[in-house]
């Protein structure tokens, strides 16, 4: 990894204002848990292929913690997990003494180098200005042989999507990508990535859902939505989009898919 690869540091006060989904809102709480509940288990799938007992590893951005948590259970007593993220509020419930949560800016905070055999992401990237310059430095935070992961998400179905929810999403992209986002093509460019970054045996997959009006990843939607509405006023664009949108998602007559997730993994040769 090259310091070119790596970038310089931007204004990480800047990377969490931008940030529309804070953990500090007051049903975050309730977002992150079914957000964990619509991802974990195709999440868990993919990462149990990859994770070693006793491995030192890295949740970067890991929100409401159940990721990291159950990579605390893969490793073992003798692996250990950082779970770090800009704002750690909703990670004080990790009991796992191999879990230490970490109050950092991955846009501004030091990584240590070659320091871990296990660094992940699921939908952190695409939601930072200077995803470049953090893809860089997670890459250089792996020991030699160890894998990096990403989960990234890609809206371009969704935003295809007729009706009053493709309408929300149209609308609720447009300000989230005036604030920094990218949301489109970015997750699918990133198994070239890893190989450009020198990382070998590069493999990806795909997933995304499909669910009824009303369900609980509905509800995750519905949520989402809801706390992007400052951000649609933002940009001046019309909330009662969001409201039909919503209403849409409560209606269990309505089936609906959600984003593309891009699941990518690829190891640091051994030196
Ligand atoms: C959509 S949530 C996903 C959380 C978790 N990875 C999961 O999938 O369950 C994105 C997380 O990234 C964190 N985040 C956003 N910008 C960040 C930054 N610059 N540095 C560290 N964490 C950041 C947020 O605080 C939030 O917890």
């Amino acid at each position: 990894v090259t310091q070119e690869q790596v970038g310089s540091v931007a204004d990480g006060a800047a990377a969490a204002q931008r940030y529309l989904f804070a953990n500090a809102w007051e049903r975050a709480r309730r977002r992150l848990d079914l957000l964990e509940q619509y991802y974990d288990p195709t999440s868990f799938r993919w990462a149990s292929a990859l994770v070693r007992d006793g491995w030192r590893c890295l949740d970067a951005g890991a929100g409401g913690g159940s990721f990291a948590r159950w990579l605390g259970e893969q490793v073992g007593a003798t692996g250990t997990v950082v779970a770090a993220d800009i704002d750690v509020q909703q990670l004080h419930g990790i009991a796992a003494s191999n879990v230490e949560v970490r109050e950092m800016n991955l846009v501004t905070d030091e990584l240590p180098q070659g320091e871990f055999d296990f660094v992940h992401t699921r939908h952190v990237l695409v939601h930072i200005a200077e995803r470049d310059a953090v893809l860089g430095r997670l890459c250089a935070a792996l020991r030699p042989g160890g894998v990096l992961m990403l989960e990234e998400g890609d809206v371009s179905s969704v935003t295809a999507a007729t009706g009053a929810y493709g309408n929300a999403w149209r609308t609720f992209v447009r300000a989230a990508e005036a604030g920094g986002g990218r949301y489109t093509g970015f997750a699918f460019d990133l198994p070239a990535r890893l190989g450009a970054l020198g990382l070998v045996d590069v493999d990806a997959e795909l997933d995304a859902q499909i669910f009824r009006g009303g369900s609980a990843s509905a509800e995750f939607w519905i949520l989402s939505l809801e706390q992007a509405l400052p951000a649609v006023a933002a940009i001046g664009g019309p909330d009662d989009l969001i409201a039909r949108g919503q209403a849409e998602l409560s209606d269990a007559r309505h089936w609906f898919h959600g984003p593309t997730t891009v699941g990518t993994w690829g190891r640091r040769p051994a030196d």
